[in-house]
């Protein structure tokens, strides 16, 4: 007989190695053409067990070079947003709807987002996180609302499989518009204010 740690501690190395095939399979993924243009899939990193899930866009030239989610410009700018509001980049995981750079930058094809999605999908499963914030209008249209204006629903808290998902402005729109500073600061404070229940502190 296991006692309950022993349970729990199996279950989570379950979770870890799903989540490490999930991986190996991207890595060997050409599903669409976007794997032919990059360098390397940029699959997430982070906490196998994190409560807090952040999903992007897509990798950028910066993170196509080194194989990890935001790292570049916008990247900085998230670790201080996380930063600000007192949370570990390494407590949370991140990553992106799609998981290959699209050349050039441009904005995935619906299509590319059909053929990588079922990569987050499962990624949310085995992490199981209690929160997951959409970085910018693809992560929310693809998890919360094919429809939605990220200006219209940012900041509000939508319940998906028992999971709080919020929006909000991507940093690289950020870093383009400082008047998006403002609410994105208010929509990381009510993560932050969740976060800290969600984890009893
Ligand atoms: N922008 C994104 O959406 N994701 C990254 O990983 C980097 C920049
Ligand atoms: N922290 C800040 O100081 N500003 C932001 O926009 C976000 C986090």
């Amino acid at each position: 007989m296991l006692n309950n740690s022993e349970v729990s501690s199996r279950q989570h190395d379950d979770q870890a190695s799903k989540l490490n095939d999930l991986m190996n399979t991207a890595l060997g993924c050409s599903q669409c053409n976007l794997r032919s243009s990059c360098s390397q899939v940029v699959f997430g990193e982070g906490n196998p067990r994190a409560r807090l899930m952040l999903v992007g866009e897509a990798p950028g030239g910066d993170e196509d070079r080194l194989g990890r989610p935001f790292v570049g410009r916008a990247g900085q700018l998230l670790d201080r947003i996380l930063k600000a509001v007192n949370i570990e980049r390494e407590e949370s995981y991140i990553t992106n709807v799609v998981k290959c750079r699209p050349s050039a930058n441009r904005l995935p094809f619906q299509s590319e987002v059909d053929s990588c999605r079922p990569y987050l999908v499962k990624q949310i499963e085995y992490i199981n996180p209690g929160i997951v914030v959409c970085l910018g209008a693809l992560a929310t249209r693809t998890l919360i609302d094919r429809k939605a204006s990220i200006t219209r629903i940012r900041g509000q808290w939508y319940k998906k499989d028992n999971r709080r998902v919020i929006a909000t402005f991507h940093p690289a729109a950020l870093l383009r518009d400082p008047g998006k500073k403002m609410p994105v600061w208010e929509d990381f404070k009510q993560v932050r204010d969740y976060y800290n229940n969600d984890r009893g502190g």
